[in-house]
């Protein structure tokens, strides 16, 4: 027999009480959160889609692994495992653990980056743009434009915009690139994936210009997933050899363990290059810790290596892309705007779409996050103009190209019902839209204002 349904690939040995509040809770919790769900506590959350890093649940072979974690200064045994689970997977030979993914942009960007160097993504994620502009450097996004619009169907939304590349090459000159960055999949950009067409196409540019062409490699195996499934000549290939053909094509990688590696903390640095390995390792020491254990305990440095090889299991990766789908899917049914396909870690909605009398100004995300949370207590982000807005220098608001909700799906942390409930909380949204109101900025930070901003209802002033 032929199963439709695909069920969660585990069972569940342990678990976490959630606590289930009312829409008035909810309203004061909300209030006193200034409007932003960062500023929330966890317990006045039902379902947390904040976000899918480091919010996985880790396997009774991870937490086996914990027990064995060897915690010593130098050497331990965890790490080698650490490093060779890194070794394998990508090839590369110089391998740095840090405390999570942005550690590891701050060593590598803060190296190659500083005033006049450029960086090329298909879309630079948050705390990558952050470090790149820290270091006083340009950090210039090049998604291709099929990758800006939501609406439209395309098998690689996340790739990067080659030709886009080879102006800026032109423009700002080779010697001046600091690193390609190449996310897959493209976080900011939708979630969307990277074909290996592309990838093979940044490298040879790379190559021919001798630019350091570097993978934000976190989620990984759920690229490798749209790839086997959407790219022809792949649906023989192992999701692993197809992230290991990914890998080869680059000089390094970026990658934060909280995603694909299916842990709580994590991240590593891991290049080709001994002479830029060897400047990293020397902050690495200042900032991280010793090389052989970064940020990391040898505990977490054990789950890393063991949450490597669960997730390229098949079933697993299927069971995930799925789950992602399952919602997208219902939400789409009931004429709630997304981001099309469905990407391999979360769901987007259009809040421009979903509130087209809400200008961006007004933030139409943060509108859709906080409707969210009121009515069904689900947290999620905005990923729209509150996290990429920036002002001109008359002081007005330039938006983001797009004004997206995302809800990230933790790694094998919720059910279907769950699901069902998040599609349910939408559909009671969709009623009475028109009278939702946006927000004011009334306090934000210099660098990612996401995190700490408060806002005021508009709603509120107005009455
Ligand atoms: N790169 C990408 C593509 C990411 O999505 C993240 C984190 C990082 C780098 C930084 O890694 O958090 O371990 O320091 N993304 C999280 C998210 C925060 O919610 O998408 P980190």
């Amino acid at each position: 027999m032929k199963f439709r349904t695909v069920i969660e690939p585990f069972r569940i040995k342990s678990v976490e009480r959630i606590r289930l509040t009312t829409e008035e809770e909810r309203r004061e919790f909300l209030h006193r959160a200034h409007y932003n769900p960062f500023l929330l506590h966890s317990d006045q959350v039902i379902i947390d889609l904040l976000t899918d890093s480091g919010t996985s649940a880790m396997s009774s072979e991870q937490w086996a692994g914990i027990m064995r974690g060897d915690e010593s200064y130098a050497g331990a045994s965890s790490w080698r495992r650490m490093e060779a689970a890194v070794h394998d997977l990508t090839g590369y030979p110089y391998v740095m653990p840090t405390h999570q993914g942005r550690a590891a942009e701050h060593l590598l960007y803060t190296r190659i980056g500083g005033k006049g160097k450029y960086f090329i993504s298909n879309t630079h994620f948050d705390t990558t743009r952050a470090n790149i502009e820290f270091s006083g450097a340009t950090a210039i996004d090049c998604p291709i434009p099929e990758g800006r619009r939501p609406e439209l169907v395309h098998p690689f939304k996340g790739n990067l915009d080659t030709q886009q590349l080879l102006t800026n090459i032109e423009k700002h000159g080779a010697e001046n690139m600091a690193a390609v960055i190449l996310t897959v999949t493209n976080n900011s950009g939708g979630g969307q994936p990277v074909s290996m067409e592309n990838a093979r196409a940044v490298s040879a540019i790379c190559k021919k210009y001798g630019i350091l062409f570097i993978l934000d490699a976190c989620r990984i195996a759920e690229n490798a997933w749209f790839i086997k499934h959407r790219e022809p000549g792949f649906r023989e290939k192992t999701y692993r050899a197809i992230a290991q053909e990914m890998f080869s094509l680059a000089d390094g990688c970026i990658f934060s363990a909280k995603k694909d590696a299916l842990v709580n903390i994590g991240g590593f640095l891991a290049l080709n290059n001994l002479e830029l390995a060897l400047q990293c390792r020397s902050v690495l020491i200042i900032t991280e810790g010793y090389s052989t254990y970064g940020g990391l305990s040898g505990r977490d440095m054990e789950a890393i290596a063991i949450g490597l090889e669960e997730v390229f299991d098949a079933d697993y990766l299927e069971y995930r892309i799925r789950s992602i789908g399952y919602l997208a899917e219902k939400l789409q049914e009931m004429g709630v705007p997304i981001m099309l396909p469905p990407g391999g870690h979360a769901v987007y909605v259009d809040a421009k779409a979903f509130y087209p009398h809400i200008p961006p100004e007004e933030y139409p995300g943060q509108a859709l996050v906080c409707e969210l949370y009121l009515k069904g207590g689900i947290r999620c982000c905005e990923i729209g103009s509150v996290m990429f807005g920036k002002y001109d220098e008359a002081g007005m608001l330039i938006p983001a190209q797009m004004e997206l909700v995302r809800l990230a799906i933790p790694r094998r942390v919720y059910t279907q019902s769950h699901m069902d409930y998040v599609a349910e909380t939408f559909s009671g949204l969709l009623e009475g839209r028109g009278a939702v109101a946006g927000f004011r900025i009334t306090s934000e930070p210099p660098f990612l204002r996401h995190f700490t901003a408060r806002f005021e209802s508009l709603a509120e002033v107005c009455v």
